[in-house]
């Protein structure tokens, strides 16, 4: 089974209109891109970036409400996602979980929401620090998987993020045997409950402060198929070397 990888960028609560030549310099250092490259802006720069954006880099949201419409005031549904030209949409990552208390099935409500639109969708999974130390990870993570990764799930639709809380935006990166650990772990879990196909065909992203400088050795970890990356996601002359080691 081929995984095509994927370098997926999340902007988080950053940017404006005039980040948006970032997008126009990324397209032209990768022409043709040797794997997936996604960016995941705000909201509000969604439509411009995926209008003025070549289509050798995908355009993603960073969350969507689990109804199509309705009364919710502030809240975006998947459906306007793809409308604003999304493909893809990142789901409870830890700053959501923690800062708007998503639980597992928040999170698993809003994943049928977007497969159902025909958003590719990126779950994220991860560890505190308190619950790496007491060993706990993999019941985590396990855990995680089983409350917000729907039963139904088709072809390569999925993709997961393993970024262990403590390692988002601190520099702090776990051992490479730490992460193959639970990549290996939530490639067993995902083989177990889809099957072959959809067990094998899932991409399982590492995220937490990858960087130019350790991306080719989280890459050359087993079942790393990628990265969501935060910070070194804003310019390109960080993006552009960690798409560069994925290729
Ligand atoms: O979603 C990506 C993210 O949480 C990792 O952030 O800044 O540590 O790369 P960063």
């Amino acid at each position: 089974m081929t995984r095509r990888r994927l370098a997926a960028g999340n902007w988080k609560m950053n940017g404006t209109g005039a980040n948006l030549s970032e997008l126009d310099a990324l397209a032209k250092a990768h022409p043709t891109p040797g794997c997936d490259i996604l960016i995941c802006p705000p909201a509000t720069l969604i439509s411009r970036a995926s209008a003025a954006t070549p289509a050798q880099i995908s355009i993603g949201g960073q969350d969507c409400h689990q109804n199509e419409t309705g009364a919710h005031t502030g809240d975006i549904s998947a459906q306007m996602l793809v409308d604003a030209g999304a493909s893809y949409v990142i789901l409870g990552h830890s700053e959501r979980r923690e800062d708007y208390e998503e639980s597992d099935t928040d999170v698993r409500n809003k994943v049928m929401a977007a497969l159902s639109a025909g958003l590719k969708t990126i779950v994220c999974v991860g560890e505190s620090l308190s619950e790496r130390e007491a060993n706990n990870t993999l019941d985590i993570i396990g855990g995680q998987m089983a409350g917000s990764i729907p039963d139904v799930v088709t072809g390569d639709s999925l993709v997961v993020a393993y970024e262990p809380i403590w390692a988002i935006g601190t520099g702090k990166v776990p051992t490479l045997d730490q992460i193959g650990e639970v990549h290996d772990f939530i490639r067993s879990r995902l083989e177990r409950r889809f099957g072959a196909g959809v067990g094998r065909s899932t991409r399982i992203l590492y995220g937490g402060s990858v960087k130019p400088t350790n991306a080719a050795d989280i890459f050359a970890v087993s079942n790393v198929d990628g990265a969501l990356v935060g910070g070194a996601s804003l310019s390109v002359a960080d993006f552009s070397p960690i798409i560069a080691a994925l290729e």
